[in-house]
């Protein structure tokens, strides 16, 4: 089989060495793919948002399955396209990608299922905005109602915070056109958890369960970034809260998205609050999360192409999906000053042993040479019995990873180990 991969990130890299398992794969493109995923597929120089240049390329080269990853070309319809050209693809059309690309859509789905979520109210013009915050319950949290690279939310403390942030979404039009809408809502406590499922529109599978770190320092301090490292499982995701999960959240999203007409077929991700009124959902995601892929696919037991092939022809319900009884830990080494500035160009050697647990994320080649070109470098993965020998190692590895200006949180799975622990 001749696959495309859509991205260029350390989630697609997961992906791809995943995919690679498979004896039926012949060759792997990654659209545009990095220096680091050139190791594995054949890079081709052409963006993921660029879907012109990605259908063309699909037909030129004969491919049988393509796999779109990232939310802006699944939002902006690259899965429409291809299938109009006769490709099967994993990942929701622009119709079911809406789930991510606009709050406004997913909270109202959210309230009119009864799916439990944060209380929120949705503005389009300024001033009721800020009207509403005059006597809105601080801390509040104020959202984008479209794509904004992950920042997009902000977190108000105070009253003026939250006036200054719907100003620069609406005013300063920060986000540009992402937020001319916006969702001002309940601010919830509790710990995150990430599930990520796979859906035909039929069924609903979670994968294993698993944990972000998303601010930069450590003891969840700094700012917020794309993610500094995972673990999975997550052990605030127990049994009970999974069985609750499947009932008020993971089969009602996927029934609505089918009432709406609206079925999503792919990776759907459910980012939950596990509050003292039960689990919440704090947003969804119509993709793998990046870093969580690096610790879910290698858990996985089953073939991953295999499954999402079921997802695509909506046979799901009569496919493996088994996990391993095992605990996986990704360690993101970035660059120091992620995210805010950091400088590019230094050579990243990368231990022949720990290659097979590196996904890369931001590198280019310099002659033959893998220079860090990203703010996010790299990730490593360990996989073993328990948490504290997957985090032991996983620190192991990425230790022995180099790079100038190398930077690494040290408490990768401190909370989780705690957690278990109590
Ligand atoms: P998002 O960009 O939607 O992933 O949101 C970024 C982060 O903001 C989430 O991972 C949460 O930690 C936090 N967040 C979002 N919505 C809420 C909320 N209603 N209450 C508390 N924290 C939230
Ligand atoms: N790790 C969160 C995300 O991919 O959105």
């Amino acid at each position: 089989m001749r696959i495309l991969v859509v991205g260029g990130g350390g989630r697609e890299h997961a992906i791809i060495k995943s995919i690679k398992k498979n004896p039926m794969v012949e060759i792997i493109y990654a659209l545009p793919g990095n220096s680091g995923i050139a190791r594995d597929a054949v890079t081709v120089s052409i963006a993921a948002t660029d879907i012109n240049g990605i259908v063309n390329f699909a037909v030129d080269n004969e491919i049988d399955y393509a796999i779109v990853a990232p939310d802006d070309p699944l939002v902006m319809g690259c899965v429409d396209a291809l299938n109009a050209k006769g490709i099967p693809c994993f990942g929701p059309d622009a119709k079911a990608a809406i789930i991510e690309g606009s709050k406004v859509f997913s909270k109202d789905l959210m309230k009119k299922y009864g799916i439990p979520t944060a209380a929120y109210e949705t503005f389009s013009e300024m001033d009721a905005a800020i009207e509403y915050l005059q006597t809105a319950p601080i801390p509040t949290v104020i959202k984008a109602d479209g794509l904004a690279l992950g920042k997009g939310v902000i977190i108000a403390e105070t009253r003026e915070e939250a006036i200054d942030a719907v100003k620069s979404m609406m005013e300063d039009k920060k986000f540009g056109a992402s937020g001319e809408n916006i969702v001002i809502e309940e601010f919830l406590e509790g710990p995150e958890v990430s599930v990520l499922s796979f859906t035909d529109g039929h069924v609903v599978v979670p994968m294993i369960s698993s944990m972000d770190h998303k601010r930069a320092g450590d003891g969840d301090t700094g700012l917020n970034t794309g993610g500094m490292g995972t673990v999975a499982p997550n052990p605030y995701y127990t049994e009970a809260v999974a069985e609750r999960c499947m009932k008020e959240i993971f089969v009602p999203t996927i029934e609505a998205m089918k009432a709406e007409g609206r079925t999503f077929k792919g990776c759907l991700y459910f980012g939950l609050m596990i509050t003292a009124d039960g689990p919440k959902v704090i947003e969804y995601n119509c993709r793998f999360g990046d870093p969580e892929t690096q610790v879910v696919l290698p858990l996985l037991k089953s073939d991953l192409l295999t499954i999402m092939q079921a997802v695509t022809e909506g046979t799901l319900a009569y496919t493996d999906v088994e996990w391993m009884d095992a605990s996986a830990c990704c360690v993101i080494a970035a660059s120091e000053g992620y995210p805010t500035s950091y400088e590019k160009g230094y050579e990243i050697e990368i231990p022949a042993d720990v290659w097979p647990n590196t996904f890369v994320a931001g590198a280019k080649s310099q002659g033959d040479k893998l220079v860090n070109s990203g703010g996010r470098v790299l990730g490593v993965t360990a996989v073993e019995p328990t948490l504290k020998e997957a985090v032991a190692k996983a620190y192991e590895m990425v230790d022995r990873v180099k790079f100038d200006n190398k930077y690494t949180r040290r408490d990768i799975g401190a909370r989780a180990l705690k957690a278990i622990e109590k």
